[in-house]
C-alpha cells in the first residue's frame, strides 16, 4: 500500500446555501479512498471572517487568536493542500483568499497544492482556477497542472457529494483521479527532498 499523506483542504465559501460543501465531500472521499488523511479548514465553521490581521503580522504574539497557531501547525505538518473555490465575478471566491491569507507563505512552502473550482454555469470556475495558479505560487506552494473544474456543480454533485447525471461515471472521477495522481507524486517526491534538506534562501 502506498504511503498515506496528510492533506489540508481549504473551503472557499461562507455563503448561505453554499455548494462548496458537496464539492469538499466529493474530494474528501476521493482522497480517503486512497488512504489519505484529510483535514478541512472551513472559514464558516471557524468564524475566521475576512483577514483582520494575518498571523505573521501580529507584533505581540500574545494577541494572536489561539485558533491561528493551531491551524498553522496543521499546515506545517501537511504533505499537500487542496484549494476549493467557487468563481465569484470571474475571481477566486474572496473567502478562499481570506482564509489562506491568514497564514505566512512559509507554512505552505515546499509542498504541492491542487486546484478545485466549480460554478453553477458551464465553465466550472476556470477563470478563478487560472488566478488560483498565481495566488498559490505567491503562497510558495507548488500547484498541480491537472485541476478539477466542475461545471453545473448543482447538477453534477448531490448534497452528499456523489456524482450525479452524466458526470457520474466518467468525467469527474477521471479528472479527480488524474489531479490526485499528480498531487500524490509531488507530495511524496517533495517529502523525500524535505527530509534531505531545504534550499538556502
Ligand atoms: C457574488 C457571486 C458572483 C458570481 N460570479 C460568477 C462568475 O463570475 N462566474 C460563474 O461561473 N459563476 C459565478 N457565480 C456563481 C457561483 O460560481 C456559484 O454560485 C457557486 O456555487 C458559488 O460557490 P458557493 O456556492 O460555494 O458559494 C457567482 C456567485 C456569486 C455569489
Amino acid at each position: 500500500m502506498s504511503e498515506s499523506l496528510k492533506i489540508v483542504a481549504f473551503l472557499g465559501s461562507v455563503r448561505q446555501g453554499r455548494m462548496c460543501e458537496r464539492v469538499a465531500k466529493f474530494v474528501r472521499k476521493c482522497l480517503e479512498d486512497r488512504g489519505h488523511t484529510v483535514t478541512v479548514i472551513d472559514p464558516l465553521e471557524l468564524g475566521l471572517g475576512q483577514v483582520i490581521q494575518p498571523m505573521h503580522f501580529y507584533r505581540n504574539p500574545a494577541e494572536i487568536p489561539a485558533i491561528l497557531p493551531q491551524l498553522n501547525e496543521q499546515l506545517k505538518e501537511a504533505d499537500a493542500f487542496i484549494a476549493i473555490a467557487g468563481e465569484y465575478n470571474s475571481q477566486i471566491s474572496p473567502a478562499l483568499c481570506s482564509v489562506m491569507d491568514h497564514f505566512p507563505p512559509v507554512s505552505y512552502a515546499f509542498r504541492p497544492s491542487a486546484i478545485v473550482t466549480y460554478s453553477m454555469g458551464n465553465y466550472g470556475g476556470i477563470r478563478a482556477a487560472m488566478l488560483l495558479r498565481q495566488f498559490l505560487s505567491e503562497l510558495t506552494t507548488v500547484h498541480m497542472p491537472n485541476m478539477l473544474v466542475i461545471s453545473k456543480v448543482h447538477e453534477s454533485l448531490n448534497d452528499a457529494g456523489e456524482c450525479a447525471g452524466e458526470d457520474a461515471t466518467s468525467r469527474l472521477p477521471k479528472a479527480a483521479d488524474s489531479m490526485i495522481n499528480q498531487l500524490e507524486w509531488y507530495a511524496r517526491a517533495l517529502k523525500k527532498e524535505r527530509e534531505v534538506g531545504l534550499p538556502k534562501q
